[in-house]
């Protein structure tokens, strides 16, 4: 059995290799401000120890294990990206290192952000969270403009949103295996329980927080998604089961914490963007940081964790059911792109820790030619605050050139 998945590994690994090698791709493909220059830069070293890495992760579905992929006769091709859209971040969901790419693409494409006005928000990277009430005045003011960015800490409020954004905007969730998000969430603003033995498995001995409709250890994410408060407690499975489906039904895509770089890349398709709009930085995904946080927990502890946090289960389960579904909805090629793009982005990764400074990007065949230089290896290290910087920074850019034009009387 083993023998047979490495083997497929290794003949999927090979078809990717000779594929990127042998075919050529129109030139001028173009639907990103992104500079094209030439280039002779040689990109195709992917690994074959990546692409284990990929597969051994032990999430994939087996279906999705043993796809050979065919080869398609050029890129595909794409209409205007979305750039108009609200990222609810979840806390403890990878949701800081989806930050980091989503302002980075915020930036990039000069969105007008609900920026928070309210320093001791900002300072939090918070907007409506925790309340989930939101109105023009949260924003820091953009003259002249509506918004079309929202991605600091929120609850889900399609209403309230949609009145401060443009019309059309898209949503973007994230959501976590609730016992990972458990494990992680536990420890944050709670640090005196790391000098306890085993915290996680005592809280769950004593089964509490059942009966406030939500907290940071039940529900959390079911809420911060949009799930109402009154429904929380509800007993009535086909109530709940059909409000996760008028929930899930809101976003254009939900980001899932276990597959967090396909998320991206279906991300990516959705929403017309490029490979170049999704690379990130891969110092800290998804790291435990101690050990009490993936001590084992008995059945009966798992069992407590369910019954309290019994929203989050089931819609996890569900918004994880649909997420492989439009997966599998784009097709095996589906699967090369995430691999093509999983080694572009370590060679990213590899450069901006080493050598830094101008690299070019050749065109390949999920990617255009993109060029990166050491302001773009500088960035590449900023962490959350910093690109929080960074909105601030656009939102006072945006707001002098309205200021600027309005003197001038354009
Ligand atoms: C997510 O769904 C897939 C496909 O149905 C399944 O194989 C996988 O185990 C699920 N992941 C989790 C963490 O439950
Ligand atoms: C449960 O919810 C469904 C859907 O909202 C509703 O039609 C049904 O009447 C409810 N059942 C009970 C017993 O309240």
């Amino acid at each position: 059995m083993v023998m047979a998945r490495e083997f497929m590994f290794l003949a999927l690994f090979l078809t990717c290799v000779t594929t990127y090698m042998s075919i050529s791709f129109p030139r001028g493909w173009k639907d990103t401000e992104i500079s094209v220059k030439p280039a002779f830069a040689n990109l195709h070293s992917a690994k074959r120890s990546k692409f284990k890495s990929l597969m051994q992760t032990g999430y994939l579905p087996s279906t999705q294990r043993n796809v050979i992929t065919s080869v398609p006769t050029s890129l595909p091709t794409c209409g205007r990206p979305v750039t108009n859209f609200v990222f609810i971040k979840v806390h403890k969901t990878a949701s800081g290192s989806t930050f980091r790419v989503l302002a980075r693409f915020g930036r990039n494409h000069g969105m007008t952000i609900c920026y928070p006005a309210l320093r001791r928000k900002a300072i939090h990277i918070q907007l409506s969270y925790p309340s989930g009430k939101l109105t023009k005045k949260d924003c820091r003011p953009s003259p002249g403009r509506k918004y079309n960015l929202i991605i600091h800490h929120s609850v889900m409020n399609k209403q309230a949103m949609a009145r401060v954004m443009e019309p059309g905007t898209k949503y973007i969730g994230i959501f976590r295996e609730p016992l990972n998000h458990f494990r992680s969430i536990f420890f944050w603003k709670n640090r005196m329980a790391r000098r306890k033995e085993n915290p996680l498995g005592e809280f769950l001995n004593r089964n509490h927080d059942r009966k406030r409709s939500y907290s940071k250890h039940h529900n959390f994410q079911a809420y911060t998604m949009g799930f109402p408060k009154r429904l929380m407690t509800s007993k009535n499975e086909s109530q709940i089961y059909e409000t996760i489906r008028t929930i899930a039904g809101w976003y254009s895509v939900v980001l899932i914490t276990e597959y967090w770089e396909e998320s991206l890349v279906l991300l990516k398709r959705k929403f017309c963007w490029t490979l170049y709009d999704i690379l990130h930085t891969t110092d800290r995904l998804h790291a435990l940081h101690t050990k009490k946080e993936h001590v084992p927990l008995t059945t009966e502890q798992k069992q407590n964790h369910r019954k309290m946090s019994n929203i989050d289960y089931v819609m996890y389960d569900y918004l994880n059911e649909t997420f492989w579904q439009h997966i599998t909805k784009e097709g095996p090629e589906f699967w090369d792109e995430v691999t093509y793009y999983k080694t572009l982005n370590s060679e990213v990764n590899k450069h901006c820790n080493s050598v830094g400074g101008k690299r070019v990007f050749p065109a390949g065949k999920w990617s255009q030619e993109f060029v990166i230089d050491s302001t773009f290896c500088k960035e590449w290290k900023w962490k959350e605050g910093q690109w929080a910087g960074a909105c601030w920074n656009e939102v006072e850019k945006q707001n002098k050139e309205a200021q600027l034009k309005k003197t001038n009387g354009v």
